[in-house]
């Protein structure tokens, strides 16, 4: 659709997450920022983040531990260098996250209480609220950038596509504003650099953790400017989150990683223990070694859930350390202190997403990203637990501190004769169904060609009306394609990616990442 009206800042953020409100804190002393936000500003997955934030705090922990731990669980494919970067800057993020205002949980002595999660060989998750570590976060953060009226916040409004100029660099965005005044309906914000911190694209499957914001825009706008997206594949499937019960979907309750980090154990529905002997940190291995067992015994014993036995905690260290999962639990009437707690994968999170260097700097001129829709290097080939908070929070200062020493001239937008073939909203639960049956936690050539065709049936059929709610399907759909090409390509199993048909790590073909690019549109 053609702009309404068209404003001009320096830079713009989208999203409003750890990464985005950490990038406008940092970028405000550059110049106008302006924060776009689909929903209100703390709507985003960060809020939703339990266990807590992983970095070497305590004296019994070092950076190079926590590299090897994120190395480990990204079987091969995470950037070293990226990872050193995370390690070795996310104490001083934590600790300046902490001045800032984000207030954690601390021991008898006054120091940070730090926990373990899966894959974790050290105690070294800080954590706020118990198991509401996101929500103080996003807390501190919205107040700081409430201290800082230079920033300007819109919010409702949804990112369409990047302005580009006439050599392919970024020259703002076209966004659909609902409801903001003089701004309302389709505008453009032309500006001399764009930071995507939009965050991921649960909603791509039947049951995930993710809000319903989660529709993967970010990935698809930057797929459709011609940016390098690597690692798609590559999604990863929390082991635990509440059962609800069949057909249950959209979000769900997340039990966090922290449970089992505290000594809770999984159980099947003989009451039996069977994840010691798989793996030498049994209950706590790296999440996809948890998620494949959980999946293998629901497939061998026909049942669609598995149970967490955490009732060893009592009522007190429920209350004090897990109020939101004890509460989320009693109000779907389970009582954890007492009974077992029903759990299964669902998706969680996207490990890769658009390539960065180590600057945050995409393969489009002027176009930034951090956070989750980001592919830095860290993840690899699946994200070790509690690593997102801080990788959001380390690449978003960085982005700031490159654009502090360049920052790109104000371009001219070419125009734009792409034509955008928009999805019909009401595709999305087949879509869902699809992915989550053919492109989930078990993947074969097979049922991957078989979604593959599918989707393609769901995005030729018109959208009857389009308008707003069409671009997040169309976002789901472009994310739906990459994601589904990228599983096909890698016949190998690894990390997340869980091929039965090529059931073994194969050093020798598929050590490397996969790039994707979408082909250039004719105009
Ligand atoms: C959890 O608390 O289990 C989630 C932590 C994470 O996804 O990093």
């Amino acid at each position: 659709p053609e702009p309404g009206w068209t404003d001009t800042v320096d830079v713009v953020v989208i999203g409003s997450g750890i990464a985005g409100l950490t990038a406008a804190l940092r970028a405000r002393e550059l110049g106008s920022v302006l924060v776009v936000t689909k929903d209100v500003v703390a709507s985003g997955s960060t809020q939703w983040a339990q266990g807590g934030i992983a970095a070497a705090l305590s004296p019994e922990d070092s950076p190079e531990d926590h590299l090897n731990d994120t190395l480990v669980a990204g079987a091969g494919l995470s950037d070293p260098e990226a990872v050193r970067v995370l390690v070795t800057e996310g104490p001083e993020a934590v600790r300046d996250l902490i001045d800032l205002g984000a207030v954690f949980d601390t021991g008898a002595g006054g120091g940070l209480s730090l926990t373990r999660e899966g894959g974790h060989h050290r105690n070294r998750i800080a954590h706020a609220g118990g198991d509401a570590t996101g929500a103080e976060i996003e807390r501190a953060l919205v107040a700081a950038v409430k201290r800082a009226p230079d920033i300007r916040i819109i919010e409702h409004a949804l990112v369409l596509d990047l302005l580009l100029s006439d050599d392919g660099a970024v020259a703002g965005v076209t966004l659909h504003v609902m409801g903001e005044g003089q701004l309302d309906g389709v505008g453009a914000i032309r500006s001399r650099a764009v930071i995507l911190a939009s965050g991921g694209l649960g909603q791509l499957y039947a049951a995930t953790t993710n809000p319903s914001v989660s529709t993967g825009d970010g990935m698809a706008l930057a797929l459709r400017a011609g940016a390098k997206v690597r690692d798609l594949e590559f999604i990863q499937f929390h082991p635990t989150v509440l059962w609800l019960g069949k057909g249950a979907k959209g979000q769900q309750p997340l039990v966090s990683e922290a449970v089992r980090g505290e000594g809770a154990f999984l159980v099947d529905h003989e009451g039996k223990r069977f994840m010691q002997g798989q793996h030498e940190l049994a209950d706590l291995a790296p999440r996809d070694v948890v998620a494949k067992a959980i999946m293998r015994q629901m497939l061998a014993s026909g049942k669609d859930h598995m149970f967490l036995d955490a009732r060893g905690f009592g009522d007190e260290k429920w209350r004090v350390r897990f109020p939101t999962i004890l509460a989320s639990c009693r109000s779907h009437g389970i009582d954890p202190v007492h009974e077992l707690i029903p759990v299964a994968p669902a998706c969680h999170y996207s490990s890769g997403g658009v390539w960065t260097d180590l600057h945050g700097q995409t393969s489009v001129p002027g176009l930034y990203a951090c956070g989750e829709v980001a592919c830095t290097g860290v993840h690899g080939a699946n994200r070790l637990a509690s690593n997102s908070l801080l990788e959001g929070l380390v690449f978003a200062r960085r982005i700031a501190a490159s654009l502090a020493e360049h920052l790109p001239v104000l371009r001219e937008p070419a125009p734009d004769h792409r034509v955008p073939g928009l999805v019909a909203a009401d595709v999305v639960p087949e879509l869902q169904r699809v992915m989550t049956v053919g492109a989930g936690v078990i993947r074969s050539a097979g049922g991957l060609s078989e979604a593959g065709d599918r989707l393609a049936k769901l995005i030729e059929q018109p959208a009857e009306q389009p308008g707003t709610p069409d671009w997040e399907a169309t976002n789901l759909a472009t994310v739906a394609s990459a994601l589904i090409e990228a599983a096909t390509t890698r016949e190998e199993s690894r990390g997340s990616h869980w091929r039965e048909d090529h059931p073994d790590r194969d050093d020798e073909h598929w050590s490397g990442s996969l790039d994707l690019t979408l082909p250039a549109e004719d105009d």
